[in-house]
């Protein structure tokens, strides 16, 4: 177990929480992601009801190397979730989440409100990096502070480093912004520069001049990609090569697109990782309208697409679109 080879300036699919199963992480690795996050999963829940929540952060070996992600807000809890993943599951790295601003996780005090208390987010890493010791790597995923009055990143890129993480993702925004905004490359790039673990740089990468721009004009020693990848899970593929040559491959044409889309649902339906195939076809749903942005003839179908039940409805709707697939 251990951590990518930054010397490469990897690629990260960035966790997002229905959105990141393993379906999705065999597409981008196929299209050339480098790292894979899982979905997060509670800490508490771990310790509660670990075969219940084992679903959340399965993966296959393919999908290496993977770290899974944890949240939570009591040190010797954390640690000890920690330790049963990491026996169970054998990840590449430990993730702790330090960025999540959805109320559920924010009210228990976990995921982006550690930012607002940093001795506490650095006692929880520390713990957790005690508890692992040799056996797994830990990294954090955090915001660059609460919100723009409270800017703490440098502060916590220094603590978290002193309680022994070996790497740092940071998402340029703060918790009040939620998705908002723009992604401030000026602070990750700062942060990147105050500490000598390596530091992801997450936000708003959405083309490979992006990526290259991060790897040119700031510290960081890799780029984490989230929403973009929902619409196009290409890009990795595209970004690389033009890292690689200057060059950048043309994207899937729109009956190629349309073929990926069927394809990432049928694998989805025939896995059973959703159930049946109506509540496979629930959880699609946002994914279909991610891939479909950008195909000609697909605005007036996107009202059905939010309601398609089936595999045989989706290709009817996607016929519509008069593009050859
Ligand atoms: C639907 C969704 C779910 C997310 N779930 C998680 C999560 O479980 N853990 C996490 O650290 N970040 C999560 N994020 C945040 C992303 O990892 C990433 O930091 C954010 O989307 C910014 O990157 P982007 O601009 O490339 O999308 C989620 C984001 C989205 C849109």
């Amino acid at each position: 177990m251990a951590l990518p080879d930054f010397s490469s300036f990897p690629l990260y699919l960035a966790p997002m929480a229905g959105v990141t199963d393993p379906i999705f992480r065999t597409l981008c690795k196929e299209e050339g992601a480098d790292v894979m996050v899982t979905e997060f999963v509670s800490a508490e829940g771990v310790l509660q009801a670990w075969e219940r929540n084992r679903r959340y952060v399965e993966f296959a070996e393919e999908h290496r190397p993977l770290g899974i992600q944890i949240f939570g807000s009591v040190p010797e809890h954390m640690a000890r979730a920690a330790r049963i993943i990491t026996d169970a599951m054998h990840p590449d790295f430990l993730d702790i989440n330090a960025g999540c601003p959805v109320p559920k996780v924010v009210g228990k005090n976990g995921g982006s409100s550690l930012l607002k208390d940093l001795p506490l987010l650095q006692r929880i890493a520390a713990a957790v990096v005690q508890e692992l010791g040799n056996d797994c790597p830990v990294t954090v995923k955090i915001r660059i502070g609460w919100d723009a009055e409270h800017i703490c990143a440098t502060e916590a890129a220094q603590r978290l480093q002193d309680a022994g993480v070996q790497a740092l993702a940071i998402h340029g925004r703060t918790r009040s912004q939620q998705y908002g905004g723009r992604a401030d490359w000026d602070i990750i790039d700062s942060c990147a520069r105050s500490i000598s673990i390596p530091v992801i740089g997450n936000g708003d990468i959405c083309t490979p001049q992006d990526v290259q721009r991060a790897r040119e004009t700031t510290a960081v020693s890799g780029v984490m990609i989230g929403r973009a990848a929902m619409n196009a899970p290409w890009l990795f593929r595209q970004a690389k090569e033009y890292l690689h040559s200057g060059i950048i491959p043309a994207a899937p044409s729109p009956a190629q697109r349309i073929a990926f889309m069927l394809r990432h649902t049928r694998m989805a339906i025939d896995s059973g990782h959703y159930g049946e195939e109506l509540v496979t076809m629930r959880a699609m749903r946002a994914r279909l309208l991610a891939y479909a942005k950008g195909i000609p003839g697909t605005k007036p179908l996107r009202p059905r697409l939010s309601r398609v039940a089936s595999y045989a409805e989706l290709t009817d709707i996607l016929g519509e679109t008069g593009i050859d697939f």
